[in-house]
């Protein structure tokens, strides 16, 4: 059986008891907790920044994934890292620059990953993979939480999970985002993916959050072929 780990993605959380639906999350097993950050520019929506992160930080030991949805990411690396975010992962679509972007989020004691969106070929990240902790495929684009799964994105996780084993990087964990649910995590997970974003999923619902991850992780229970 696989070993998956769930991150919440507190996009769909209640934000007027941001601190308790956190920890909601991590008594019910959460493995990290995703935080959206959206500009308003490379995206069009406009979400949260440090000083979100700061506060979930003051609200659970599980490690905080930043999802960095912003155009220049750099210009913001030192502000997520005072937040206390333990992992920060950039869009390969705003970084001209990738690899010195890469370098400098591990220089500051931070995990480096890369996010590719929908219609990003998995060959832009052939190069940059010995480099990185986390490769994030996008299932949906970017910007909105509670969007559906986009059904090409399995073939495209299964190519992903192919290029690491033909450049034999180990531990580069393979991440999904967008519209994951009981009916989706099974086949994201059986494509390669180890760990898995969701933010409806978790939060929204008439179900306590304890119940969907539940349900969330039962479902990703799949074996691995
Ligand atoms: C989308 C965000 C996702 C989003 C996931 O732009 O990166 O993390 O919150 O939400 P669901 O799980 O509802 O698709
Ligand atoms: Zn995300």
């Amino acid at each position: 059986m696989s070993d998956i780990l769930i991150a919440p993605s507190i996009l769909s959380a209640d934000f007027a008891r941001l601190g308790d639906q956190i920890r909601e999350a991590e008594a019910a097993g959460a493995d990290w907790i995703h935080l959206d950050v959206m500009d308003g520019h490379f995206v069009p929506n406009i979400t949260i920044g440090p000083l979100v992160a700061r506060a979930a930080r003051r609200s659970t030991d599980l490690p905080l994934d930043a999802h960095l949805m912003i155009q220049a990411p750099e210009r913001y690396l030192e502000d997520f890292v005072r937040a206390g975010v333990d992992r920060i992962t950039v869009h390969i679509e705003t970084c001209p620059h990738l690899h010195r972007v890469v370098e400098r989020i591990r220089e500051l004691g931070m995990k480096p990953g890369v996010a590719i969106n929908p219609g990003t070929s998995v060959d832009t990240l052939r190069e940059i993979l010995p480099h990185i902790d986390l490769v994030l495929v996008m299932s949906v684009n970017p910007g909105f939480g509670g969007q559906s799964y986009i059904p090409t994105s399995t073939q495209k996780i299964a190519r992903v999970r192919a290029l690491l084993t033909e450049l034999t990087v180990a531990g580069v964990e393979l991440q999904v985002d967008g519209g994951i649910s009981m009916e989706t995590i099974g086949a994201v997970v059986s494509a390669g993916a180890t760990i898995v974003v969701a933010g409806s999923a978790v939060y929204g619902g008439t179900q306590s959050v304890a119940e969907n991850i539940r349900r969330l992780k039962e479902a990703a229970a799949v074996p691995i072929p």
